[in-house]
């Protein structure tokens, strides 16, 4: 896939899950990290760099599982995203919203965007800032109510957050592309609809804002029409904006049929949703949750039996991997994004 995607330009990527990452540490090279940098160029902690997991106490960190994800990107030439700034899950336990003031907590919130722009504000392609802060039911009334999710940090920094710390993101990492990244966007709806006006008003303020990301989890049997697909990306990129899909897998449980008929339900899932996103000039990545079903958040996030990704528990490639491929392919012909240099490009990102 990783040359298929070089040639059209696009970064193709996954999340990598915590512990072959901590393998690949200590034990050097592994079947895990050979298919990771043979069929990607782009990659993404799947919790290793959350707030939760880098702090070890208040202005403190270890840094090791990151620095070891990004070195291995550089050494294969891979992009990386940075996967969150500041989410309302995976906290450190240290944060205390009820021990904090107002003020404190945006300090906090200030210092973990520097300390991280600090140390890979120039070796990351991307960084989702803010992981989610979309209202789920933006349309009704409660604390949810309005366009953005209550969280710790909109309660803190008030309603305007976002445009702060994206100033502060860009202030700590000039050349790493901001991303809003949120789920349950991927079509039109009350939600998707919050979320462009959101990311309107952000542009139109000029905010530092770069790209939007649509997590893709196909975990409900949801089944989308490409053409919406289309339609909902093309909004956006006429915002300006790339257009990333960072966390795409596609459940098999609430499907009907026998195994070999779900594989290709999915199969067909995933090269709907690639084929359908590279008819949108701005879109430039795609990244799955995962790459291989002995490594995924789903069985335990949907507490059913999955196996949501192209690769099996073996590693070994699935009806979805083809399908990918074969989109890369029919899109190669048709269709050519901006080009995205890679990291040891002489002329850098733009
Ligand atoms: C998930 C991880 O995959 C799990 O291992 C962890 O227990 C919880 O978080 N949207 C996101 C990701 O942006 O950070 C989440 O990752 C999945 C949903």
């Amino acid at each position: 896939m990783r040359e298929l995607a070089d040639k059209n330009g696009l970064l193709i990527g996954c999340a990598v899950a915590t512990d072959p990452l901590g393998a690949m540490m200590r034990d050097g090279p592994t079947p895990y990290s050979t298919v990771l940098a043979e069929q990607f160029n782009i990659i993404t902690a799947e919790n290793a760099t959350k707030f939760g997991h880098l702090s070890t106490g208040p202005g403190a960190y270890d840094w090791s599982l990151a620095d070891a994800l990004f070195d291995f990107a550089q050494r294969h030439r891979m992009q990386m995203r940075f996967h969150t700034g500041l989410w309302h899950n995976q906290l450190p336990t240290w944060l205390d919203e009820s021990k904090h003031r107002s003020n404190e907590i945006a300090a906090i919130a200030r210092d973990h965007l520097a300390a991280v722009g600090r140390r890979y504000g120039d070796r990351m392609y991307c960084w989702d800032v803010v992981n989610e802060p979309i209202s789920d039911k933006p349309d009704q009334p409660g604390a949810d109510s309005g366009p953005l999710r209550d969280t710790i940090w909109k309660r803190a920094l008030g309603d305007d957050y976002l445009a702060t710390v994206h100033h502060w993101a860009h202030e700590a990492a000039p050349h790493a592309k901001l991303v809003l990244n949120d789920y349950g966007t991927d079509i039109a709806g009350a939600k998707t609809d919050a979320l462009y006006a959101v990311v309107n008003d952000l542009l139109a303020r000029s905010v530092p804002l770069h790209a939007v990301g649509f997590q893709m989890h196909l975990l409900h049997g949801q089944r989308y029409d490409p053409s919406a697909v289309t339609a909902n990306f093309q909004r956006f990129a006429d915002l300006g904006v790339e257009i990333h899909i960072t966390e795409m897998d596609v459940a098999i449980a609430p499907m009907s049929g026998d195994r070999q008929s779900r594989l290709k339900q999915q199969a067909q899932a995933y090269r709907d949703v690639l084929a359908a996103a590279m008819k949108v000039k701005g879109f430039t990545v795609f990244q799955t949750w995962g790459f291989t079903d002995r490594h995924s958040w789903v069985p335990k996030f949907t507490k059913c039996d999955d196996a949501a990704l192209p690769l099996d528990e073996n590693l070994l490639p699935k009806p979805a991997y083809f399908a990918l491929r074969e989109a890369l392919q029919q899109a190669g012909q048709s269709h050519m994004p901006f080009p995205v240099p890679l990291p040891s490009d002489p002329g850098g990102r733009g």
